[in-house]
């Protein structure tokens, strides 16, 4: 299984949704940086359960302990390990029948990762809530990112993310939260899209091929389960465009290149073009609903009808913006350490 990050920033996350604590241990960080405690924490209780009616009843605090790399506070130079308790997990939701006679190891949910968990670990898998599988994963993906986030605001980077589409529908706000209620109200779900953007980005960071920030972007977001497309600037709307209505024109702004419209998404080449960078993400609709479904019985090799019984997000979307900006920033950060190394001998 990897689990880990590798680059001018390192991280492995480990832990399981159920087990007794979920956490990151992270390589990298400059040292003497300062972390803001209080800044962190709520960054991660954007993406904390049982906040809201829109999310799982799941109750965690999800306040990270550093148990390594902070000497005074800031950044020392070892590894900076954090972690998370796991409070209020129900693993017997996950006994199908209440009684354990019934595991989703062994009736898998449809949409979930539990079938193909199986297929891959041959029933060593902690199936439990999802265990390596499930959205709890991202909670140390977003310490490291909440890290990365004040690291580039200390740049003039700042990086945001909004939905702008939930169950098919655009609107306000209410509009959207209504899709969702009502969804949760039927005992199923909804997706829905994110936009994402990041303002002061220096251009010349990223690389053809490989070091391509699309490409590093991607990877990093598709980490993040139920994330199932990707596109940016003008995207897909873009390969319906001529070339004379889709390139972004360049012109003097005080002394600077500027483009006159930003159809590219801030990339050119792989490369920033120093204007902002805007993605837009697809995330399906939460795999566990309260719907009875179909399934199949693995042991005794039969069709059988599947009713969830456990605590689920209506819509991932309201929780996934903070992972978004968090997997966006560990990129950012990530490219913006490559570009000092890179910088010219003079
Ligand atoms: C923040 C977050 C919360 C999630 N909450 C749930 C949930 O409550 N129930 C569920 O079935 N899936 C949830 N998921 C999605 C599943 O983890 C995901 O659909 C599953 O692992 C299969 O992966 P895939 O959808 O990427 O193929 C959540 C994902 C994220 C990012």
């Amino acid at each position: 299984m990897k689990s880990s990050f590798s680059g001018n920033l390192s991280f492995t996350i480990f832990g399981e949704s159920h087990g007794s604590a979920i956490g990151v241990t992270i390589e990298g960080l400059p040292v003497g940086f300062q972390p803001d405690m209080e800044a962190l924490r709520a960054f991660l209780s954007r993406r904390a359960p049982g906040n809201s009616p829109l999310s799982s009843s799941r109750k965690e605090a999800d306040l990270p302990e550093f148990v390594s790399g902070l000497f005074d506070g800031r950044v020392c130079g070892g590894p900076v390990t954090a972690l998370i308790r796991n409070t209020d997990a129900r693993s017997s939701d996950y006994d199908t029948n209440g009684d354990g006679s019934q595991k989703s190891q062994n009736v898998p949910r449809p949409g979930h990762a539990d079938y193909t968990a199986e297929l891959k670990y041959r029933g060593f898998q902690d199936y439990r809530g999802g265990g390596s599988f499930s959205g709890r994963m991202t909670a140390p993906l977003c310490i490291v990112g909440g890290l990365c986030l004040q690291l580039l605001a200390q740049r003039g980077i700042a990086v945001s993310s909004r939905a702008v589409e939930i169950g098919g529908i655009s609107g306000s706000a209410e509009a959207l939260e209504q899709r969702i209620l009502q969804a949760k109200a039927e005992g199923d779900s909804v997706g829905g899209i994110i936009e994402v953007c990041a303002a002061g980005v220096p251009g010349g960071l990223g690389g053809p091929l490989f070091e391509g920030l699309e490409g590093r972007i991607a990877q990093t977001v598709f980490a993040i389960p139920a994330v199932k497309g990707i596109e940016f600037g003008s995207g897909f709307e873009g390969s319906r465009l001529r070339g004379s209505e889709n390139n972004d024109p360049f012109r003097m702004d005080g002394g600077e290149v500027i483009t006159a419209s930003n159809r590219s998404g801030g990339i050119l080449g792989g490369i920033s073009d120093g204007m902002p960078l805007v993605f837009r993400v697809a995330v399906k609709p939460t795999p566990s609903i309260g719907k009875t479904q179909q399934s199949v019985d693995i042991i005794s090799n039969a069709n059988t009808d599947l009713t969830i019984t456990g605590r689920h997000d209506p819509c991932i979307v309201p929780r996934a913006l903070p992972c978004m900006e968090a997997a966006t920033a560990i990129v950012l950060l990530d490219a913006l350490l490559e570009r000092k190394k890179e910088e010219p001998w003079t």
